[in-house]
């Protein structure tokens, strides 16, 4: 598997022709699908005399240009592509062939659902549905026809508006769509099915009137009404916020139980994974909602960034993914509470992209090449990406920012276009210089910002340290510039001074005239995405005085860290941290915060920050912290729990869901304690509470607590929810990060259970890709748990090679690894390379991860 290609930007050459129209039919069949599909097409430099055509895995049946059919001495059929030689300046061509959508296990391009026909054919998935030219920068009109059986496939969809309908006498049925807007191929869909339906409308601010519909397996369309909502709600901001308005009369979700990512934005047809779209209080967290408003939030939001302006190539991608997740994070922050939603954002950066940051298969939000494009829709190229488009707003600033996305639309509408172009506009719109902000395009690594302070004579002196990582392959890199919003608190906490500095050298320094030492609140609202080292601390004040939220959460955070890592250290537990927990106990502020700030650091903070790490010894630290803090603050815990444990109430306003947090945060740290009364408090949960957010929590306590008390738990609600995937990912994920003894063979062995498939990617994540995140035991020093993964990884990668690559993501920390576990992991990853039939998906995750 060593002769895998790799695509380089800087070999990114303009197309050579172009594609006006596609007029496509499809005719679903139960065991083949027959695709026609005629384009009209132009030269664009005219020196070209061949046109390569991408298509992979198709079975052609005929050819014809400009009417003729083509003998097979006009063309080629080569493994990925279909070259038709000797093309005149403006040809038509008709190619029909062949494709087997219910074969199709990779689910990339047209594939099954269950009974449902759909596509997804973000990057590269059309070119295994027909030849074309399959790139984002060659954009054409689209007209599709569907012609299925009437009986099965009452629903008919695809892009656009619909233009007519048929029945054909042999019981099938037909429909054509209409889509006005030229997108590249990437953008089509088209779904069939019997599906269930909820139809709203939406009166756009010119007042246009835009159909509103989500399709979802019968039985299902109760539990779209949160899904609907949020579609409303992001409409509605997007208008407010950027100016934007919908550009159909219709709009299509469909949601499929079978798919590789969240969802997708397809132009006029979004198809989402369902566990973005269904959701009710009995089978639906909290997280689960929140998680809904945002994925329908972002993709509407590609409507204009990424549809009406798309990338150029692929290596622009974080050109409509990083700006795209900022717009819903901050779509979510305005419907939600900023504060929560901002921390919340920041804690999920730092576990996965932090991570893949610190990790040989870093690249920058632009990379500069790859072997599997699939393979970089990453944290850093969306979360890290996002944080990017965070900081050119804050340099902008809102009003300057807002005029410059503007100029962006109206410059860049319907192009395919590269990051580059919308820095242009950010900069001219502003006036704002960001020549030396594009490094954060082009290196990796998450920079670090070293912070040293001094008084001295009425002088405060604040040096500031860039600490930049060398690019993963050993080149040195240059040091940032961006803004980092910092305060000074004088000794009774006050603000003497809040502002935004630049940072832009390798070392600079602040002055600040005053007449005694202040304390320094720095990188408020997480400004800038760097890691702060600080010299001095002054985390129990900042704990207790700074109004910027999401820098007591950070302080709460570091003591938390630094106390934890004393006691890997073998000394006894700070009580000063132990007071500012208990204050923070005691603090009267938003519940849903509170609950955050009672969050002790993960497993993954303390692993980020060891230079050879021993997930044992993290453990132990943490697991005594929590008993003692568990011990010592019971009856308030407990007092806190009983206040707002109220099981009967499913509202999901902020402040029941703000009530639910803080009431199963204590009950987790009560369950350090693993006495009858807690596991008695989990059990009532457990029976009594009617939300699936309690539940859970109660059977996860139950399950690392209490085996016999799990197992009861655990046979209810197995009986209640067998037969609904979503619920029973659950299931899985909480059997497969369980700590208790025996959790590998229990995985091994629910692999068999009726109710997991191999072939659904959400249930693959449940169960082996959490295992892979269980950090007890898929680290197990015997290497059994490596073992498993890899086995896992092999299989099925025949089956999915998109799903097989996100679970090697679990090695990525091969580097960090202690010599112990390092070694059983090598032991594993080369049975991958060496593997013949090993995917370039795998291989270019693996191969980077053991550097070969
Ligand atoms: N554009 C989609 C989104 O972010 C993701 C599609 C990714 N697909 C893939 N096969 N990697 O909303
Ligand atoms: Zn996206």
């Amino acid at each position: 598997m060593s002769n895998v290609q790799t695509t380089y930007l800087k070999d990114y050459k303009a197309p050579e022709f172009g594609i006006k129209n596609c007029d496509l039919v499809f005719e679903l069949f139960e065991d083949y699908t027959q695709v026609t599909n005629m384009m009209s097409i132009v030269k664009v430099d005219k020196n070209s005399k061949n046109i390569v055509l991408n298509s992979v895995d198709l079975e052609l049946t005929e050819l014809y240009l400009n009417d003729l059919k083509l003998k097979d001495t006009r063309y080629i059929i080569d493994k990925e592509t279909l070259t038709v030689l000797d093309v005149p300046d403006d040809f038509k061509l008709i190619i029909i062939n062949k494709i087997y959508p219910h074969l199709n296990s990779e689910l990339d391009g047209l594939y099954k659902s269950g009974d449902i026909f759909c596509t997804q054919n973000e990057p590269e998935g059309f070119r295994r549905i027909t030849p074309y030219l399959d790139r984002p920068d060659v954009m054409a009109v689209f007209k599709t026809t569907l012609v299925a059986n009437r009986e099965k496939y009452p629903i008919l969809l695809s892009n656009g508006n619909t233009a007519s309908s048929f029945k054909l006498d042999d019981g099938r049925h037909g429909i054509t769509w209409d889509d006005p807007h030229p997108k590249p191929a990437y953008l089509f869909a088209l779904v069939a099915g019997d599906l269930g339906v909820v139809k709203d409308t939406f009166k756009t601010a010119s007042a246009k009137i835009v159909r509103l519909n989500i399709y979802t397996d019968k039985g299902n369309e109760s539990k779209c009404k949160h899904a609907m909502k949020s579609l409303k709600e992001a409409m509605l901001w997007d208008e407010e916020k950027y100016g934007r308005e919908y550009d159909l009369t219709l709009y299509n979700i469909v949601a499929v139980d079978s798919f590789n990512m969240g969802a997708m934005e397809n132009k006029g047809l979004n198809i989402f994974n369902s566990a973005y779209v269904l959701a009710d209080e009995d089978t639906a967290t909290d997280a689960n909602f929140m998680g809904i408003q945002s994925v329908i939030a972002h993709e509407y939001f590609h409507n204009w960034t990424g549809n009406r302006i798309t990338c150029r190539d692929w290596f622009q991608l974080t050109l409509k993914e990083g700006l795209t997740v900022f717009r819903d994070q901050c779509f979510s922050a305005d419907l939600n509470s900023k504060e929560v939603q901002r921390i919340e954002d920041v804690k999920a950066l730092r576990e996965r992209q932090f991570v893949e940051d610190a990790s040989p298969t870093a690249h920058p939000i632009q990379p500069n090449s790859y072997m599997a494009i699939n393979n970089f829709y990453t944290a850093t190229v969306y979360e890290k990406g996002a944080e990017i488009i965070r900081m050119i707003h804050t340099l902008l600033g809102e009003e300057n920012y807002r005029k410059a996305t503007d100029l962006y639309f109206e410059s860049f509408d319907g192009q395919a276009v590269r990051t580059d172009d919308f820095l242009w506009a950010m900069s001219k719109a502003s006036g704002v210089d960001l020549k030396a902000f594009e490094t954060w395009y082009h290196q990796s690594g998450t920079p670090k910002l070293h912070v040293e302070e001094r008084y001295e004579n009425g002088e405060y002196k604040l040096t500031l340290t860039q600490k930049v990582p060398n690019a993963v392959d050993g080149s040195e890199q240059k040091p940032y510039y961006y803004p980092l919003k910092i305060a000074l608190l004088s000794d009774n906490g006050k603000e003497i001074l809040a502002e935004t500095l630049i940072v832009s050298k390798d070392k600079e320094e602040f002055v600040y005239k005053l007449k005694s030492k202040p304390v320094l609140s720095i990188n408020r609202d997480f400004s800038a995405p760097v890691i702060v080292e600080q010299k001095e601390n002054n985390y129990p004040f900042l704990m207790k005085f700074d109004k910027n939220s999401f820098v007591k959460y950070e302080s709460t955070q570091s003591f938390g860290v630094l106390t934890i890592e004393s006691i890997m250290e073998g000394k006894v537990v700070d009580e000063e941290y132990i007071k500012s927990f208990e204050s923070l106990l005691n603090t009267d502020i938003d519940l849903s915060y509170k609950a955050l700030l009672l969050e002790l650091p993960t497993v993954s903070t303390l692993m980020q920050r060891q230079t050879e790490v021993d997930f044992e010894l993290i453990y132990e630290a943490k697991e005594k912290l929590e008993l003692h803090i568990a011990t010592k603050f019971q009856d308030k815990l407990l007092d806190i729990y009983k206040k707002y444990h109220k099981p009967t109430c499913k509202d999901i306003d902020a402040k029941s869901i703000g009530e639910r947090s803080i009431k199963n945060r204590c009950l987790k740290l009560l369950s350090a304690l693993k006495n009858d009364e807690v596991i008695e408090l989990a059990n009532n949960q457990y029976n009594e509470s009617i939300t699936m957010t309690d539940r859970a929590v109660a059977l996860d306590i139950l399950e690392n607590i209490s085996p016999a008390f799990a197992e009861i738990a655990q046979a209810d609600f197995y009986k209640k929810y067998k037969d609904d995937t979503l619920v029973m990912n659950k299931y899985f994920s909480i059997l497969a990060a369980s700590h208790r003894e025996g959790t590998l063979d229990r995985v091994m062995a629910l692999q068999n259970d009726n109710a997991y498939n191999e072939l659904v990617p959400n249930l693959v994540r449940s169960l082996i890709g959490v295992f892979a995140r269980n950090y007890k035991h898929f680290h197990a020093k015997d290497g059994y748990g490596y073992k498993f993964v890899v086995d896992k990884i092999i299989d099925i990668d025949k089956i999915n090679p998109q799903m097989a690559s996100g679970l090697a993501g679990a090695f990525k920390i091969y580097e960090k690894m202690n010599i112990e576990n390092k070694k059983a992991m090598k032991t594993e990853l080369d049975r991958v390379v060496s593997t013949q039939s090993i995917s370039k998906n795998v291989y270019e995750i693996v191969s980077k991860i053991i550097k070969i």
